[in-house]
């Protein structure tokens, strides 16, 4: 079965076609970050527009790439849901028309159940049962995963999600959108014996976060010091090894309430290096093993909309004619596939 998946939750394009017997045919992105940066975030009316123009160009290329026709594809896959809702009703209203065009089945994919899933597009998979700590601009989840559609919900922030608090805390240090790429970047400047920030929630039990008060630290810290290059580099080491710090903790803490011995780390702050290191030495401890996609999948991609539509699509599930995009859709409302 071949499944073109559309992904248009906030300000990346992203098209592939997945063949499941063949693996990943297309992959293809256009990224926004251009037309937002200098607003300092994401526009919601600007990505919506942006949409609607690169939408149907890039599922021509993604045919041509994978030298198909539009009557090789047997299904179609398109987020649905959590995002930004006029970006989302994009990818929906196009996905969900094609279909019906082409007279084949569409699915509504949860989008963080596409990051979730996209490990399955490397060569060495994660087998359920396993953990997964799912962090995005949007949401910071730990979740247990036991097949398909079949998660519970250990671990959720209280505040701003991981990718958020990145974001924010560049730009109150000057940096560019997106946070995550420039604080790390930036951080490699620092000195680590200068500033050590709070680890928080982690001197009490749970499994939950909180990231906004880092962000206030960094406003502090700022305030107090000289306003110059060094401070700032070494501010963003001090709240990028704590950020990845407190997921340490979180995650050796799943691990051991769970027993489960394969953790997932997935959404687009799992590209972060320092992330990956710290969370690889964890679980050597523990004789598990670490599974995250390559950078590109880590972030927004259509690749992992294809993917988890085609499970879906497999599994018999597909979506009425009545286009639906949700702003926000708990991933614990998923049914298993
Ligand atoms: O998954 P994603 O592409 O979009 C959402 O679903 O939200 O995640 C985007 C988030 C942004 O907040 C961005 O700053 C963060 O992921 N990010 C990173 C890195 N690359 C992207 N955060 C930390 N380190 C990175 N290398
Ligand atoms: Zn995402």
């Amino acid at each position: 079965m071949r499944v073109l998946g559309i992904e248009s939750s906030c300000d990346e394009t992203g098209i592939a076609i997945y063949d499941t017997e063949k693996g990943l045919l297309a992959d293809v992105l256009y990224s926004q970050i251009g037309l937002h940066m200098e607003y300092g975030g994401v526009v919601p009316e600007l990505a919506s527009r942006d949409h609607v123009r690169k939408t149907l160009p890039l599922i021509k290329e993604a045919l041509q790439l994978a030298g198909l026709k539009k009557a090789d594809i047997d299904g179609i896959a398109y987020t649905a849901g959590p995002g930004l809702i006029g970006a989302l009703l994009v990818g929906a209203s196009i996905g969900r028309s094609l279909a019906w065009t082409w007279d084949i089945p569409a699915v509504a994919v949860h989008h963080m159940e596409g990051h979730l899933l996209a490990p399955m597009l490397e060569d060495d998979v994660p087998v359920f049962p396993f953990v997964a700590l799912l962090v995005s601009g949007g949401h910071t989840m730990l979740v247990r995963v036991d097949g398909v559609g079949r998660y519970q919900l250990l671990g959720d922030t209280v505040d701003d999600a991981a990718g958020e608090a990145f974001d924010k805390t560049a730009k109150l240090l000057g940096l560019s959108y997106p946070g995550g790429p420039a604080i790390s970047t930036l951080a490699e400047q620092g000195n680590p014996d200068r500033f050590r920030f709070p680890r928080p929630m982690t001197n009490r039990p749970g499994l939950d976060f909180s990231f906004s008060g880092l962000k206030t630290f960094a406003v502090n810290t700022l305030a107090e010091n000289d306003n110059d290059e060094q401070t700032k580099a070494d501010i963003a080491l001090a709240f990028e090894v704590a950020v990845v710090e407190t997921m340490a903790i979180k995650c050796r803490r799943v691990l051991e309430q769970t027993g489960l011995k394969r953790l997932v780390l997935a959404g687009g702050v799992s590209a972060n290096r320092r992330l990956r290191q710290r969370l690889a030495e964890l679980v050597q401890g523990y004789g598990a093993q670490l599974y995250y996609p390559r950078p590109e999948f880590c972030t927004d991609n259509g690749a992992m909309i294809a993917y988890t539509g085609s499970v879906r699509l497999q599994a018999g599930q597909t979506e009425s004619l009545a286009i639906q995009a949700k702003a926000r859709w708990p991933l614990a409302m998923l049914v298993p596939a």
